[in-house]
């Protein structure tokens, strides 16, 4: 069986073409710069970007598997939830080849696919722990199997990717914020300014980013933005994510322990996982609970169609 994915629900456009088996046959991930210069996704130029390339890179990932689109058995596309205009693109474009070619057409969850990203590099038992940590999302699941995901924790506000965006921006460093803020803060002293850090007392498991990042605003307001201010800002601003981070992960695993969930599987997945500064200070929860922490492979952590196909096969199955 072959499925091809698409992924357009936000600033990434991306197909892939895999195999039942899940070898990838082609995966490519076109990541748009004209919002670059914004400091943050753009919805209307998105939307264009994805219209412009979507065809070539098709055609492109047809010519490197060296298949055509009449073998694919199966189509897929990420529906939701995500930029309207770009889930429009992507999902019509995708359905269109389906029913050009008379094939099932399955609509992805981009939560979903995330959540299910770190399942194909490892093998995971139930029940399960995901910490879903994106630029649009941040959210913690409980999965006692495919079918049974609950929500049990996530932001009240701002996103912890967005957090990271909107306080690169403030420091003048450019989109996306994440790695920039991450590569900043290894020259900086992550005691240098003191963050708050929101809901941090309070015994649940939500989060709160938008009064941090207004702190930063302020902070930076009444200072003079240099080379040594952005490093000590963002070393402290990451310290500061990644003490929540850590604190309402373990507060998630340890009820769920209580719950009589002893052999819990605890993944982390999407585009903020790639920090290794936010990995090393969950190293701490690993040592604490004699638990350790699953990711995706490194390109399934952005946004990415590879995931889509994968939890096509999953669904499918
Ligand atoms: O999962 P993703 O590609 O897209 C969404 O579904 O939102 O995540 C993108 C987010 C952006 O906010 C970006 O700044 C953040 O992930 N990100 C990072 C890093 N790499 C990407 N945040 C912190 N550190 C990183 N190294
Ligand atoms: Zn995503």
């Amino acid at each position: 069986m072959l499925v091809f994915s698409t992924e357009t629900s936000c600033d990434e456009t991306s197909v892939c073409i895999m195999k039942e088996d899940k070898t990838i046959l082609s995966h490519i991930v076109y990541s748009q710069t004209v919002h670059t210069k914004h400091g943050g996704v753009v919805p209307e130029l998105a939307s264009r970007a994805h219209l412009e390339i979507l065809q070539q890179i098709t055609k492109d990932a047809l010519k490197e598997s060296g298949i055509q689109l009449n073998e694919v058995d199966l189509f897929s596309a990420t529906c939701g939830p995500g930029l309207i205009g770009g889930l429009l693109i992507g999902s019509t474009f995708t359905k269109s080849l389906s029913i050009g070619n008379r094939k099932p057409f399955i609509p992805i969850n981009h939560l979903e696919a995330h959540i299910l990203s770190s399942f194909y590099n490892n093998e995971i038992k139930f029940p399960h722990l995901s910490l879903l940590i994106t630029g649009g999302h941040t959210q913690i699941y409980f999965l006692k199997n495919y079918n049974n995901i609950k929500l049990i924790g996530e932001t009240v506000d701002d996103a912890v990717g967005e957090a990271f965006d909107k306080v690169a921006k403030i420091l003048g460093l450019s989109y996306p914020g994440g790695p920039e803020i991450e590569k900043k803060a290894l020259k900086g002293n992550e005691n240098y300014f003191k963050l708050p850090q929101p809901l941090i007392n309070e015994n649940n498991l939500n989060f709160s980013f938008s009064g941090l990042k207004t702190s930063v605003n302020l902070i930076a307001k009444k200072s003079i933005i240099n080379q040594s201010f952005i490093n000590d800002m963002s070393a402290s601003f990451q310290k500061c994510i990644g003490t929540i981070l850590t604190l309402k992960l373990n507060r998630a695993i340890k009820k769920l322990y209580n719950d009589n969930n002893r052999n819990l599987s605890v993944s982390v997945v999407g585009g903020v996982a790639n920090n290794d500064y936010i990995k090393k200070c969950f190293k701490g929860i690993e040592e604490r609970e004699a638990i350790k922490l699953i990711y995706p492979p490194k390109y399934m952590m952005n946004d990415n169609a590879a995931m889509i196909a994968w939890a096509t096969i999953l669904k499918h199955r």
